[in-house]
Protein backbone atom coordinates (compact mmCIF):
# COMPACT_ATOMS: atom_id res chain seq x y z
CA UNK A 1 0.00 0.00 0.00
CA UNK A 2 1.03 3.38 -0.33
CA UNK A 3 2.17 4.81 2.58
CA UNK A 4 2.50 1.73 4.42
CA UNK A 5 5.73 0.99 6.55
CA UNK A 6 6.89 -1.61 8.24
CA UNK A 7 7.15 -0.02 12.43
CA UNK A 8 10.15 -2.14 13.94
CA UNK A 9 8.98 -0.96 17.55
CA UNK A 10 4.68 -1.45 17.65
CA UNK A 11 2.68 -3.24 15.54
CA UNK A 12 1.23 -1.19 12.54
CA UNK A 13 -2.03 -1.62 10.76
CA UNK A 14 -3.69 0.71 8.10
CA UNK A 15 -7.01 2.16 8.95
CA UNK A 16 -8.45 4.14 5.68
CA UNK A 17 -5.07 4.87 4.45
CA UNK A 18 -3.73 6.01 7.74
CA UNK A 19 -1.19 4.21 9.43
CA UNK A 20 -1.88 3.20 13.45
CA UNK A 21 -0.14 1.67 16.18
CA UNK A 22 -1.90 -1.26 18.05
CA UNK A 23 -1.38 -3.26 21.23
CA UNK A 24 -1.00 -7.39 20.29
CA UNK A 25 -4.98 -8.33 21.16
CA UNK A 26 -6.63 -4.95 20.69
CA UNK A 27 -9.55 -4.64 18.22
CA UNK A 28 -9.97 -2.73 15.33
CA UNK A 29 -12.10 -0.41 17.18
CA UNK A 30 -10.11 0.02 20.43
CA UNK A 31 -7.36 0.85 17.98
CA UNK A 32 -9.51 3.34 16.31
CA UNK A 33 -10.66 4.78 19.31
CA UNK A 34 -7.18 5.58 21.00
CA UNK A 35 -6.38 6.85 17.84
CA UNK A 36 -9.55 9.20 18.15
CA UNK A 37 -11.29 7.75 15.40
CA UNK A 38 -14.54 6.45 15.79
CA UNK A 39 -16.11 3.41 14.05
CA UNK A 40 -20.26 3.55 14.33
CA UNK A 41 -21.15 0.90 17.18
CA UNK A 42 -24.52 0.32 18.89
CA UNK A 43 -23.26 -3.40 21.33
CA UNK A 44 -19.97 -2.59 21.90
CA UNK A 45 -19.50 -0.16 25.14
CA UNK A 46 -15.20 -0.92 26.62
CA UNK A 47 -16.19 -1.53 29.96
CA UNK A 48 -17.84 -4.15 28.76
CA UNK A 49 -17.35 -8.00 27.14
CA UNK A 50 -18.33 -8.16 22.77
CA UNK A 51 -21.40 -8.72 22.14
CA UNK A 52 -21.00 -8.15 18.01
CA UNK A 53 -24.63 -8.36 17.36
CA UNK A 54 -25.77 -5.32 16.09
CA UNK A 55 -23.77 -5.16 12.87
CA UNK A 56 -23.49 -1.41 12.51
CA UNK A 57 -19.62 -1.84 12.56
CA UNK A 58 -18.86 -4.09 9.86
CA UNK A 59 -16.07 -2.53 7.87
CA UNK A 60 -13.83 -3.78 4.79
CA UNK A 61 -10.71 -6.04 5.87
CA UNK A 62 -8.07 -6.38 2.99
CA UNK A 63 -7.80 -10.38 2.19
CA UNK A 64 -10.96 -11.05 4.19
CA UNK A 65 -13.86 -12.72 1.94
CA UNK A 66 -16.37 -10.74 3.25
CA UNK A 67 -17.12 -7.43 5.58
CA UNK A 68 -16.11 -8.01 9.78
CA UNK A 69 -17.09 -6.39 12.91
CA UNK A 70 -14.36 -4.08 14.06
CA UNK A 71 -15.41 -4.56 17.80
CA UNK A 72 -14.74 -8.46 17.28
CA UNK A 73 -11.52 -8.43 14.76
CA UNK A 74 -8.11 -8.58 16.72
CA UNK A 75 -5.79 -6.99 14.47
CA UNK A 76 -3.01 -8.68 12.77
CA UNK A 77 0.09 -6.91 12.14
CA UNK A 78 -0.02 -5.01 8.71
CA UNK A 79 -3.79 -5.23 8.07
CA UNK A 80 -5.41 -3.26 5.89
CA UNK A 81 -8.66 -2.15 6.98
CA UNK A 82 -11.59 0.86 5.05
CA UNK A 83 -14.36 2.02 6.71
CA UNK A 84 -15.70 4.43 3.98
CA UNK A 85 -15.06 2.02 0.91
CA UNK A 86 -18.08 1.48 -1.11
CA UNK A 87 -18.62 -1.74 0.18
CA UNK A 88 -17.86 -0.48 3.55
CA UNK A 89 -20.42 1.94 3.75
CA UNK A 90 -23.46 -0.51 1.62
CA UNK A 91 -22.56 -3.14 4.51
CA UNK A 92 -23.63 0.11 6.86
CA UNK A 93 -26.13 1.64 4.70
CA UNK A 94 -27.97 -2.28 4.97
CA UNK A 95 -27.51 -2.45 8.59
CA UNK A 96 -28.84 0.77 9.46
CA UNK A 97 -32.10 -0.41 7.00
CA UNK A 98 -32.09 -3.62 8.84
CA UNK A 99 -32.21 -1.47 12.52
CA UNK A 100 -35.18 0.69 11.24
CA UNK A 101 -37.78 -1.57 9.25
CA UNK A 102 -39.40 -1.96 12.84
CA UNK A 103 -37.94 1.01 14.70
CA UNK A 104 -41.04 3.28 15.09
CA UNK A 105 -39.07 6.83 14.35
CA UNK A 106 -41.22 8.36 16.99
CA UNK A 107 -38.50 10.78 17.61
CA UNK A 108 -40.88 13.47 17.90
CA UNK A 109 -41.70 12.23 21.29
CA UNK A 110 -39.15 10.18 22.12
CA UNK A 111 -36.72 11.47 25.27
CA UNK A 112 -33.28 10.00 23.78
CA UNK A 113 -34.00 12.49 20.34
CA UNK A 114 -31.19 14.99 20.30
CA UNK A 115 -28.88 11.97 21.45
CA UNK A 116 -29.46 9.20 20.40
CA UNK A 117 -27.24 6.85 18.66
CA UNK A 118 -29.84 5.43 16.30
CA UNK A 119 -30.90 8.95 14.81
CA UNK A 120 -26.86 10.39 14.65
CA UNK A 121 -26.21 7.49 12.03
CA UNK A 122 -29.69 7.48 10.28
CA UNK A 123 -28.59 11.06 9.59
CA UNK A 124 -24.94 9.97 8.80
CA UNK A 125 -25.21 6.07 7.47
CA UNK A 126 -28.61 5.28 6.41
CA UNK A 127 -29.88 6.00 2.55
CA UNK A 128 -32.66 8.37 3.79
CA UNK A 129 -35.50 6.80 3.17
CA UNK A 130 -37.35 3.03 3.85
CA UNK A 131 -38.18 0.38 0.72
CA UNK A 132 -40.21 -1.45 3.77
CA UNK A 133 -43.68 -1.07 3.47
CA UNK A 134 -45.48 -3.64 5.19
CA UNK A 135 -47.03 -3.00 8.74
CA UNK A 136 -44.13 -2.51 11.57
CA UNK A 137 -43.92 -4.63 14.16
CA UNK A 138 -46.12 -3.22 17.53
CA UNK A 139 -44.81 -4.19 20.79
CA UNK A 140 -45.39 -2.81 24.08
CA UNK A 141 -44.57 0.85 24.45
CA UNK A 142 -44.57 1.67 28.14
CA UNK A 143 -43.45 -1.61 30.88
CA UNK A 144 -41.92 -0.41 33.55
CA UNK A 145 -38.69 -2.31 34.40
CA UNK A 146 -38.16 -0.91 37.87
CA UNK A 147 -38.52 2.28 39.99
CA UNK A 148 -36.71 4.21 37.94
CA UNK A 149 -36.22 2.86 34.43
CA UNK A 150 -39.32 2.44 31.89
CA UNK A 151 -38.97 0.39 28.61
CA UNK A 152 -39.90 0.90 25.06
CA UNK A 153 -40.13 -2.46 23.28
CA UNK A 154 -40.00 -0.57 20.01
CA UNK A 155 -37.33 1.01 20.03
CA UNK A 156 -35.23 -1.41 21.47
CA UNK A 157 -32.35 -2.85 18.93
CA UNK A 158 -31.11 -5.63 21.21
CA UNK A 159 -27.76 -5.02 21.21
CA UNK A 160 -27.66 -6.31 25.02
CA UNK A 161 -25.98 -3.73 26.77
CA UNK A 162 -28.55 -3.45 29.06
CA UNK A 163 -28.19 -7.34 30.04
CA UNK A 164 -24.57 -7.26 30.04
CA UNK A 165 -23.97 -4.16 32.38
CA UNK A 166 -26.36 -5.54 34.98
CA UNK A 167 -24.59 -8.65 35.11
CA UNK A 168 -20.84 -7.68 34.21
CA UNK A 169 -20.75 -4.32 36.32
CA UNK A 170 -23.31 -4.13 39.03
CA UNK A 171 -23.12 -8.18 39.52
CA UNK A 172 -26.76 -8.21 39.53
CA UNK A 173 -28.62 -10.10 36.70
CA UNK A 174 -31.75 -8.62 36.25
CA UNK A 175 -32.56 -9.01 32.49
CA UNK A 176 -32.99 -11.55 29.69
CA UNK A 177 -33.68 -11.48 25.81
CA UNK A 178 -36.92 -13.77 26.16
CA UNK A 179 -38.39 -15.11 22.58
CA UNK A 180 -36.77 -14.91 18.76
CA UNK A 181 -36.69 -13.14 15.83
CA UNK A 182 -39.14 -10.08 15.58
CA UNK A 183 -40.81 -10.86 18.55
CA UNK A 184 -37.22 -10.65 20.59
CA UNK A 185 -37.46 -8.20 23.36
CA UNK A 186 -35.80 -7.42 26.97
CA UNK A 187 -37.56 -8.67 30.39
CA UNK A 188 -36.22 -8.65 34.10
CA UNK A 189 -36.27 -12.29 35.22
CA UNK A 190 -39.35 -14.08 36.65
CA UNK A 191 -40.02 -12.24 40.05
CA UNK A 192 -37.32 -8.98 39.72
CA UNK A 193 -37.16 -5.73 39.16
CA UNK A 194 -34.46 -3.67 37.79
CA UNK A 195 -33.64 -1.97 41.14
CA UNK A 196 -30.15 -2.45 41.46
CA UNK A 197 -28.69 0.75 43.09
CA UNK A 198 -26.95 1.63 39.73
CA UNK A 199 -30.24 0.59 37.55
CA UNK A 200 -30.63 3.99 35.61
CA UNK A 201 -26.60 3.75 34.02
CA UNK A 202 -29.13 1.74 31.57
CA UNK A 203 -30.78 4.72 30.47
CA UNK A 204 -27.53 5.84 29.19
CA UNK A 205 -26.04 3.03 27.72
CA UNK A 206 -29.05 2.38 26.13
CA UNK A 207 -27.86 3.28 22.15
CA UNK A 208 -31.64 4.15 22.00
CA UNK A 209 -34.57 5.68 23.40
CA UNK A 210 -35.80 2.16 24.69
CA UNK A 211 -34.69 2.77 28.30
CA UNK A 212 -35.90 5.94 29.76
CA UNK A 213 -36.01 8.18 33.05
CA UNK A 214 -39.22 7.73 34.79
CA UNK A 215 -38.10 11.02 36.91
CA UNK A 216 -37.10 12.42 33.62
CA UNK A 217 -38.74 11.32 30.68
CA UNK A 218 -40.96 14.05 29.03
CA UNK A 219 -39.73 16.88 31.42
CA UNK A 220 -37.61 18.63 28.51
CA UNK A 221 -36.14 18.67 25.59
CA UNK A 222 -32.11 18.07 25.69
CA UNK A 223 -31.68 20.47 23.25
CA UNK A 224 -33.57 23.00 25.38
CA UNK A 225 -31.29 22.11 27.95
CA UNK A 226 -27.56 23.47 29.23
CA UNK A 227 -25.41 21.39 30.74
CA UNK A 228 -22.29 21.65 32.95
CA UNK A 229 -19.89 19.75 34.27
CA UNK A 230 -20.12 19.15 38.02
CA UNK A 231 -19.75 16.58 41.06
CA UNK A 232 -22.25 14.73 42.45
CA UNK A 233 -22.64 15.25 46.71
CA UNK A 234 -24.26 12.25 47.32
CA UNK A 235 -21.31 10.71 49.11
CA UNK A 236 -17.69 10.58 49.35
CA UNK A 237 -16.76 9.03 45.86
CA UNK A 238 -17.73 12.20 44.18
CA UNK A 239 -18.88 10.95 40.84
CA UNK A 240 -18.34 13.23 37.94
CA UNK A 241 -21.48 14.66 36.46
CA UNK A 242 -23.09 16.59 34.60
CA UNK A 243 -26.01 19.26 35.92
CA UNK A 244 -29.24 19.52 32.89
CA UNK A 245 -30.76 22.91 33.05
CA UNK A 246 -33.78 24.40 31.44
CA UNK A 247 -35.50 27.95 32.84
CA UNK A 248 -33.25 27.84 35.17
CA UNK A 249 -34.43 24.61 36.74
CA UNK A 250 -32.15 21.25 37.04
CA UNK A 251 -34.02 18.61 35.26
CA UNK A 252 -31.57 16.33 35.43
CA UNK A 253 -28.13 14.71 36.89
CA UNK A 254 -25.67 12.47 34.37
CA UNK A 255 -22.16 10.68 34.56
CA UNK A 256 -19.56 12.28 33.41
CA UNK A 257 -16.48 9.83 32.42
CA UNK A 258 -13.86 9.75 34.75
CA UNK A 259 -11.79 6.67 34.87
CA UNK A 260 -10.42 7.12 38.38
CA UNK A 261 -13.38 7.88 40.12
CA UNK A 262 -16.49 6.58 39.13
CA UNK A 263 -15.64 5.24 34.99
CA UNK A 264 -19.09 6.17 33.45
CA UNK A 265 -21.60 5.79 36.27
CA UNK A 266 -23.60 7.07 38.91
CA UNK A 267 -25.94 5.47 41.19
CA UNK A 268 -29.71 5.95 41.38
CA UNK A 269 -29.31 7.75 45.01
CA UNK A 270 -27.16 10.43 43.90
CA UNK A 271 -29.13 11.56 40.70
CA UNK A 272 -32.37 11.12 42.24
CA UNK A 273 -31.79 12.66 45.43
CA UNK A 274 -28.97 15.23 45.25
CA UNK A 275 -30.91 18.08 42.96
CA UNK A 276 -34.52 18.47 44.03
CA UNK A 277 -33.73 21.03 46.74
CA UNK A 278 -32.11 23.29 44.45
CA UNK A 279 -35.41 23.77 42.89
CA UNK A 280 -37.85 23.52 45.87
CA UNK A 281 -39.45 26.66 45.63
CA UNK A 282 -41.17 26.06 48.87
CA UNK A 283 -38.05 25.20 50.86
CA UNK A 284 -35.51 27.62 49.53
CA UNK A 285 -34.60 30.71 51.66
CA UNK A 286 -34.75 32.82 49.56
CA UNK A 287 -34.01 36.59 51.65
CA UNK A 288 -31.94 37.05 54.58
CA UNK A 289 -33.85 36.70 57.67
CA UNK A 290 -33.97 37.42 61.04
CA UNK A 291 -35.27 37.48 64.47
CA UNK A 292 -37.13 40.48 65.81
CA UNK A 293 -35.01 41.82 69.11
CA UNK A 294 -36.80 41.83 72.44
CA UNK A 295 -40.31 41.23 70.79
CA UNK A 296 -41.75 38.09 72.08
CA UNK A 297 -45.08 35.80 71.50
CA UNK A 298 -46.70 36.77 68.22
CA UNK A 299 -44.46 38.90 65.75
CA UNK A 300 -41.36 37.27 67.19
CA UNK A 301 -40.78 34.85 64.22
CA UNK A 302 -38.03 35.52 61.47
CA UNK A 303 -38.49 37.93 59.31
CA UNK A 304 -36.97 39.04 55.66
CA UNK A 305 -34.44 41.72 55.84
CA UNK A 306 -31.75 43.18 54.03
CA UNK A 307 -28.25 41.76 53.70
CA UNK A 308 -26.48 44.76 55.75
CA UNK A 309 -29.39 44.51 58.00
CA UNK A 310 -28.82 40.51 59.06
CA UNK A 311 -24.67 41.01 58.75
CA UNK A 312 -24.97 43.77 61.21
CA UNK A 313 -27.53 41.71 63.44
CA UNK A 314 -24.54 38.65 63.21
CA UNK A 315 -21.91 40.81 64.20
CA UNK A 316 -23.77 42.35 67.20
CA UNK A 317 -24.39 39.04 68.81
CA UNK A 318 -20.59 38.16 68.26
CA UNK A 319 -19.80 41.05 70.62
CA UNK A 320 -22.17 39.79 72.65
CA UNK A 321 -20.25 37.18 73.67
CA UNK A 322 -16.83 35.61 74.74
CA UNK A 323 -14.85 34.09 71.79
CA UNK A 324 -15.07 30.71 73.87
CA UNK A 325 -18.99 31.44 73.86
CA UNK A 326 -19.06 31.18 70.29
CA UNK A 327 -18.67 27.75 68.00
CA UNK A 328 -18.94 27.15 64.11
CA UNK A 329 -20.44 24.42 62.68
CA UNK A 330 -18.71 23.57 59.42
CA UNK A 331 -19.90 21.27 56.79
CA UNK A 332 -18.99 18.51 54.93
CA UNK A 333 -21.49 19.26 52.25
CA UNK A 334 -20.15 22.87 51.16
CA UNK A 335 -16.42 23.68 49.59
CA UNK A 336 -13.36 23.65 50.56
CA UNK A 337 -13.72 27.35 49.89
CA UNK A 338 -16.53 28.07 51.89
CA UNK A 339 -15.02 25.85 55.22
CA UNK A 340 -11.83 28.12 54.81
CA UNK A 341 -12.96 30.79 54.57
CA UNK A 342 -15.17 30.04 57.68
CA UNK A 343 -11.98 28.32 59.51
CA UNK A 344 -10.57 32.30 58.68
CA UNK A 345 -13.49 34.22 59.85
CA UNK A 346 -13.56 31.57 63.28
CA UNK A 347 -10.13 32.08 64.17
CA UNK A 348 -8.87 35.18 63.08
CA UNK A 349 -11.68 37.32 63.55
CA UNK A 350 -13.68 35.55 66.67
CA UNK A 351 -10.94 34.06 68.03
CA UNK A 352 -11.82 30.64 68.78
CA UNK A 353 -11.02 27.41 67.72
CA UNK A 354 -14.69 26.46 68.87
CA UNK A 355 -14.81 24.46 64.93
CA UNK A 356 -16.07 21.08 63.94
CA UNK A 357 -18.28 19.44 61.19
CA UNK A 358 -21.18 16.52 62.03
CA UNK A 359 -20.20 13.56 59.79
CA UNK A 360 -22.95 11.25 58.06
CA UNK A 361 -21.94 7.51 58.31
CA UNK A 362 -24.20 5.43 56.47
CA UNK A 363 -23.53 1.74 56.66
CA UNK A 364 -20.56 0.59 54.12
CA UNK A 365 -18.87 1.15 51.13
CA UNK A 366 -20.31 -0.86 48.46
CA UNK A 367 -18.38 -2.59 45.43
CA UNK A 368 -18.75 -0.31 42.67
CA UNK A 369 -19.40 3.14 44.03
CA UNK A 370 -21.36 3.99 46.52
CA UNK A 371 -19.50 5.12 50.22
CA UNK A 372 -20.35 4.98 53.62
CA UNK A 373 -19.89 8.63 54.15
CA UNK A 374 -22.62 10.25 52.34
CA UNK A 375 -20.98 13.91 52.29
CA UNK A 376 -19.06 14.94 48.80
CA UNK A 377 -15.93 16.76 51.21
CA UNK A 378 -15.34 15.45 54.71
CA UNK A 379 -11.77 14.40 53.54
CA UNK A 380 -11.74 18.25 52.30
CA UNK A 381 -12.25 19.39 55.45
CA UNK A 382 -9.82 16.85 57.46
CA UNK A 383 -7.26 18.38 55.21
CA UNK A 384 -7.79 21.97 56.20
CA UNK A 385 -7.77 20.50 59.99
CA UNK A 386 -11.55 20.82 60.84
CA UNK A 387 -12.39 17.62 63.08
CA UNK A 388 -15.59 15.87 63.31
CA UNK A 389 -17.82 16.66 66.32
CA UNK A 390 -17.35 14.51 69.54
CA UNK A 391 -18.91 14.47 72.73
CA UNK A 392 -16.44 16.97 74.53
CA UNK A 393 -18.12 19.88 71.99
CA UNK A 394 -21.47 18.51 72.99
CA UNK A 395 -20.79 18.56 76.36
CA UNK A 396 -19.86 21.90 75.64
CA UNK A 397 -23.31 22.76 74.15
CA UNK A 398 -25.28 21.18 76.49
CA UNK A 399 -24.10 22.80 79.42
CA UNK A 400 -24.73 26.14 77.73
CA UNK A 401 -20.76 26.62 78.23
CA UNK A 402 -21.36 27.31 73.99
CA UNK A 403 -24.27 30.24 73.36
CA UNK A 404 -23.73 30.61 70.29
CA UNK A 405 -23.72 28.66 67.07
CA UNK A 406 -22.72 29.57 63.25
CA UNK A 407 -23.80 26.37 61.59
CA UNK A 408 -23.00 26.27 57.63
CA UNK A 409 -25.11 24.26 55.40
CA UNK A 410 -26.32 21.57 57.71
CA UNK A 411 -28.24 21.40 60.51
CA UNK A 412 -28.36 20.42 64.29
CA UNK A 413 -31.14 18.02 63.25
CA UNK A 414 -28.04 15.72 62.41
CA UNK A 415 -27.09 15.77 66.20
CA UNK A 416 -28.49 13.08 68.60
CA UNK A 417 -30.05 14.99 71.46
CA UNK A 418 -30.64 18.07 68.94
CA UNK A 419 -33.71 19.32 71.38
CA UNK A 420 -31.59 19.54 74.27
CA UNK A 421 -28.83 21.09 72.20
CA UNK A 422 -31.63 23.49 70.57
CA UNK A 423 -32.76 24.93 74.27
CA UNK A 424 -29.21 25.33 75.20
CA UNK A 425 -28.38 27.71 72.14
CA UNK A 426 -29.14 31.15 72.89
CA UNK A 427 -28.28 32.05 69.23
CA UNK A 428 -28.18 30.27 66.26
CA UNK A 429 -27.32 31.72 62.99
CA UNK A 430 -27.89 29.29 59.84
CA UNK A 431 -26.61 29.75 56.32
CA UNK A 432 -28.38 27.44 54.87
CA UNK A 433 -29.90 27.09 50.91
CA UNK A 434 -33.23 25.41 52.42
CA UNK A 435 -35.17 25.40 55.24
CA UNK A 436 -34.89 22.03 57.16
CA UNK A 437 -36.70 21.38 60.93
CA UNK A 438 -35.22 23.25 63.04
CA UNK A 439 -34.53 26.18 60.82
CA UNK A 440 -37.45 28.17 62.50
CA UNK A 441 -35.40 28.35 65.66
CA UNK A 442 -32.66 30.55 64.40
CA UNK A 443 -32.03 34.25 65.11
CA UNK A 444 -30.77 34.95 61.95
CA UNK A 445 -30.58 32.96 58.54
CA UNK A 446 -28.47 33.62 55.89
CA UNK A 447 -29.45 32.03 52.31
CA UNK A 448 -26.60 30.13 50.55
CA UNK A 449 -25.69 29.24 47.50
CA UNK A 450 -26.20 25.52 46.53
CA UNK A 451 -23.45 23.51 45.17
CA UNK A 452 -25.79 24.21 41.57
CA UNK A 453 -24.91 27.69 41.76
CA UNK A 454 -21.35 28.30 42.43
CA UNK A 455 -17.94 27.29 41.95
CA UNK A 456 -16.10 25.84 44.18
CA UNK A 457 -14.13 22.33 45.24
CA UNK A 458 -14.58 18.94 46.65
CA UNK A 459 -11.89 16.74 48.07
CA UNK A 460 -12.98 12.93 47.57
CA UNK A 461 -12.26 9.58 49.71
CA UNK A 462 -9.59 9.09 47.18
CA UNK A 463 -8.40 12.80 47.93
CA UNK A 464 -8.55 14.10 44.92
CA UNK A 465 -10.13 17.82 44.42
CA UNK A 466 -12.43 18.09 42.12
CA UNK A 467 -14.21 21.36 40.81
CA UNK A 468 -17.70 22.46 40.36
CA UNK A 469 -19.29 24.78 38.62
CA UNK A 470 -22.38 27.40 38.45
CA UNK A 471 -25.13 25.27 36.39
CA UNK A 472 -27.99 27.24 38.01
CA UNK A 473 -28.30 31.54 37.89
CA UNK A 474 -28.99 33.38 41.20
CA UNK A 475 -29.27 36.73 41.81
CA UNK A 476 -25.42 36.71 42.80
CA UNK A 477 -24.68 36.05 39.71
CA UNK A 478 -26.41 39.13 37.86
CA UNK A 479 -25.15 41.17 40.51
CA UNK A 480 -21.27 39.77 39.84
CA UNK A 481 -21.56 37.98 36.41
CA UNK A 482 -17.84 36.98 36.14
CA UNK A 483 -18.45 34.56 38.61
CA UNK A 484 -20.26 32.80 35.99
CA UNK A 485 -18.90 31.17 32.82
CA UNK A 486 -21.50 32.32 29.93
CA UNK A 487 -19.34 29.76 27.12
CA UNK A 488 -23.03 27.80 27.33
CA UNK A 489 -25.21 30.84 26.35
CA UNK A 490 -22.42 31.30 23.29
CA UNK A 491 -22.78 27.82 22.87
CA UNK A 492 -26.66 27.37 22.88
CA UNK A 493 -27.65 31.16 21.60
CA UNK A 494 -30.99 31.63 22.25
CA UNK A 495 -32.30 28.30 22.67
CA UNK A 496 -30.83 28.44 26.72
CA UNK A 497 -33.20 30.92 28.71
CA UNK A 498 -31.48 29.85 31.50
CA UNK A 499 -30.93 33.90 31.84
CA UNK A 500 -34.34 34.69 30.71
CA UNK A 501 -36.44 32.25 32.40
CA UNK A 502 -36.76 30.61 35.97
CA UNK A 503 -36.33 31.66 39.68
CA UNK A 504 -33.95 33.07 40.55
CA UNK A 505 -32.93 32.70 44.62
CA UNK A 506 -31.48 35.69 46.74
CA UNK A 507 -28.89 33.46 47.63
CA UNK A 508 -25.21 33.90 47.86
CA UNK A 509 -21.58 31.84 47.96
CA UNK A 510 -21.34 30.82 51.60
CA UNK A 511 -17.69 32.33 51.67
CA UNK A 512 -18.74 35.62 50.10
CA UNK A 513 -20.96 36.59 52.64
CA UNK A 514 -18.77 35.19 55.41
CA UNK A 515 -15.78 37.98 53.88
CA UNK A 516 -18.91 40.24 54.19
CA UNK A 517 -18.97 40.15 57.60
CA UNK A 518 -15.39 39.85 58.63
CA UNK A 519 -15.71 43.28 56.38
CA UNK A 520 -17.87 44.65 58.43
CA UNK A 521 -15.55 43.85 61.33
CA UNK A 522 -12.37 45.64 59.43
CA UNK A 523 -10.98 42.55 58.10
CA UNK A 524 -10.00 42.23 54.39
CA UNK A 525 -9.62 38.94 53.25
CA UNK A 526 -8.66 39.87 49.99
CA UNK A 527 -10.84 37.92 47.94
CA UNK A 528 -12.68 38.66 45.34
CA UNK A 529 -13.70 35.05 43.86
CA UNK A 530 -13.66 31.42 43.96
CA UNK A 531 -10.28 31.38 42.91
CA UNK A 532 -8.77 33.78 44.98
CA UNK A 533 -9.99 31.20 48.09
CA UNK A 534 -8.50 28.16 46.60
CA UNK A 535 -4.91 30.10 45.85
CA UNK A 536 -5.01 30.89 49.46
CA UNK A 537 -5.96 27.45 50.63
CA UNK A 538 -2.93 26.21 48.20
CA UNK A 539 -0.80 28.70 49.84
CA UNK A 540 -1.47 27.89 53.17
CA UNK A 541 -2.46 24.12 53.91
CA UNK A 542 0.33 22.12 53.20
CA UNK A 543 -1.87 19.46 51.68
CA UNK A 544 -2.55 21.62 49.01
CA UNK A 545 0.74 23.43 48.09
CA UNK A 546 1.44 23.72 44.88
CA UNK A 547 -1.90 23.25 43.48
CA UNK A 548 -3.79 25.49 41.15
CA UNK A 549 -7.68 25.93 39.85
CA UNK A 550 -6.51 25.19 36.49
CA UNK A 551 -4.30 22.19 37.20
CA UNK A 552 -7.65 20.72 38.55
CA UNK A 553 -9.10 20.69 35.47
CA UNK A 554 -12.70 18.54 34.19
CA UNK A 555 -10.93 15.82 35.91
CA UNK A 556 -9.45 16.17 39.48
CA UNK A 557 -6.49 16.62 40.70
CA UNK A 558 -5.02 14.33 43.84
CA UNK A 559 -3.82 16.29 46.99
CA UNK A 560 0.72 16.32 46.81
CA UNK A 561 0.08 15.69 42.81
CA UNK A 562 1.56 19.10 42.41
CA UNK A 563 4.52 19.03 44.61
CA UNK A 564 5.29 15.89 42.77
CA UNK A 565 4.58 17.69 39.20
CA UNK A 566 6.62 21.12 40.05
CA UNK A 567 9.81 19.71 42.13
FE1 LIG B 1 -29.84 -2.29 23.87
FE2 LIG B 1 -31.43 -0.43 24.88
FE3 LIG B 1 -32.49 -2.67 23.83
FE4 LIG B 1 -31.12 -2.79 26.15
S1 LIG B 1 -33.05 -1.71 25.76
S2 LIG B 1 -30.93 -4.16 24.37
S3 LIG B 1 -29.56 -1.20 25.86
S4 LIG B 1 -31.36 -1.09 22.75
FE1 LIG C 1 -19.81 -4.23 16.59
FE2 LIG C 1 -22.29 -3.98 17.49
S1 LIG C 1 -20.68 -2.57 17.68
S2 LIG C 1 -21.43 -5.56 16.28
Amino acid sequence: MNNFTKNQIMPTFLLDGKELEFKPGQTIIEAAKAAGIEIPHFCWHPSLSVAGNCRICLVEVEKAPKGMIACATQINDGMVVHTNSPKAIAMRNAVMEFLLINHPLDCPICDEAGECKLQDYAYKYSIGKSRFDETKNHKDKRVELGPNVMFDQERCISCSRCIRYCEEVVGDPQLTFVNRGEKVTIETFPGKKLDNPYSMNVIELCPVGALTSRDFRFRARVWDMSHTNSICTGCARGCNMEVWVRDNIVKRLIPRENMDVNQYWMCDYGRLNTYKFINDENTRVNSPMMREENVTGEGSGLKPVEWDDVIARIISEIKNYRSDEIAFIASPYSTLEDNFVLQRFAKEIVGTDNIVYIPNIQGEDDKLLLRADKTPNSTGLNLLGIEPINTKFIDKLLSRQIKMVYVLNDSLGRLERTEEIAKAIEVAVLQISNFHEYSHKATAILPASTYAEINGTFVNFQNRVQRIRPAVASLEQERLPGEFSVSRLDKFGSHNDRWTKGTRYNARPAWKVICQAANAMGHDFGYTNTEDVFDDIAAKVPAFAGMSYDQIGELGMVVGAAEAVTA
